[in-house]
């Protein structure tokens, strides 16, 4: 079974949500398909849908003006949240340290964290991407975590929406030191998805990779006719 889990951004509205579940829910799929969306159009998901956040506070509660705590996505009936996206991590100065944080308040309010990890392009050709990589993992992944309760994504940031991916070599060498780095840690249960420019076109051959058990999807999952041939390319 594949995980596939879009990332809307900041796109779409209520009645586009409702239309795509709709949609998803007819289709018959292994898969398990996720969809993280903007936090005014939070709900419960159903048995062919899990819906998430895109970003969870580290903070409880408080005077934390513009702030969403796990608790309030949990609340709304989703069950799961990006932390540390790259877009995040630029527009909130986060460190892993900081993605650890928000990733232990998901757990303690039963979200399933997204843990978003990856190299920037500097970092690429500078011949630091596995160090990076593990780096992000083993700081970024809460105190808190359990095998199977949570889910790492490896985007490389230079490639998110851009149109290019590293070549399937590559995604290959980044997910095995990130399986390896998961085992050391004593998680061996925990699914790594790929992430930036998937594509019903690459999809397959991405999803094929070893120890790549899913994606994360960010502009081909707005439409329903880009996120369909990815989920159906996971088989
Ligand atoms: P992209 O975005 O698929 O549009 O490259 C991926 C992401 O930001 O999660």
């Amino acid at each position: 079974m594949k995980i596939i889990a879009g990332n809307w951004k900041m796109n779409g509205d209520v009645k586009s949500l409702d239309n795509m579940i709709n949609d998803l829910s007819g289709i018959d799929t292994e898969s398990r398909v996720i969809l993280c969306v903007p936090y005014t159009m939070l709900r419960a998901g159903n048995d062919v849908v899990m819906i998430g956040a895109q970003n969870v506070s580290k903070f409880e509660s408080g005077a934390h003006t513009s702030e969403i705590s796990a608790k309030m996505v949990r609340d709304t009936g989703a069950v799961v949240t990006l932390v540390g996206h790259s877009e995040c991590r630029d527009a909130l100065h986060d460190t892993n340290t900081d993605v650890a944080e928000r990733a232990k308040m998901a757990i303690l309010n039963d979200l399933i964290p997204i843990i978003c990890i990856g190299e920037t392009a500097t970092e690429r050709d500078m011949g630091l991407t596995i160090r990076v990589v593990e780096n992000g993992v083993r700081e970024s992944v809460p105190d808190n975590a359990t095998d199977g309760g949570f889910i790492i994504a490896y985007e490389p940031r230079w490639a998110i929406g851009a149109g290019i991916t590293p070549t399937t070599q590559q995604i290959g060498a980044v997910h095995k030191i990130i399986r390896e780095t998961l085992n050391d840690m004593g998680f061996t249960d925990t699914p790594i998805l790929y992430g930036a420019s998937v594509t019903g076109a690459n999809a397959h051959e991405i999803m094929s990779v070893p120890n790549v058990d899913g994606v994360l999807v960010g502009g081909a999952s707005l439409k329903l006719d880009d996120f369909i041939p990815i989920i159906k390319n996971a088989e």
